[in-house]
């Protein structure tokens, strides 16, 4: 059973890390893995705005580079910083992109509004998704 609850909790101290002085807007993630472990990531901007890294991207790589490649689910919270989290924060494409390169579809994505927490899969939220099982030939 995965702690919804905890992974949310992690999500939003995770924003504390975050390093947005150009959108001012902060964001957690707290990745659970396979092995129990959770993983927390914010986002890290930059002045050449494209080089901007979600907190989503921040946890999957912090955790890939660490040797985890199995993963269940992530928290992601988001808000303006100085704020408190007030309305769902949904991953982008680029990181929903992301998670299917290593997350299976059963894999739970978890939004939290200060209110009520929204479970989706990663499926539902990339359905169709071009995986690196479409590269075998
Ligand atoms: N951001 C994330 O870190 N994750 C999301 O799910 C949405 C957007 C960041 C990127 C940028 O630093 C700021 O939020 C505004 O887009």
């Amino acid at each position: 059973m995965i702690d919804r609850k905890m992974l949310v909790d992690a999500a939003l101290g995770a924003r504390a890390g975050a390093y947005s002085p150009y959108s001012k807007f902060c964001v957690g993630a707290a990745l659970l893995c396979a092995d129990g472990e959770v993983i927390i990531g914010a986002n890290v901007e930059n002045s050449s705005y494209g080089g901007t890294i979600c907190a989503e991207r921040v946890a999957l790589t912090s955790a890939v580079v660490n040797g985890k490649r199995d993963f269940k689910a992530i928290a992601i919270v988001g808000a303006p910083c100085g704020e408190s989290v007030g309305a769902y924060c949904a991953p982008c494409g680029i990181c929903r992109q992301f998670m299917a390169e290593f997350c299976a579809g059963d894999f739970e994505i978890l939004l939290f509004d200060g209110k009520e927490i929204k479970a989706y899969t990663l499926d539902t939220l990339l359905p169709a998704a071009f995986t690196k099982k479409d590269l075998e030939i």
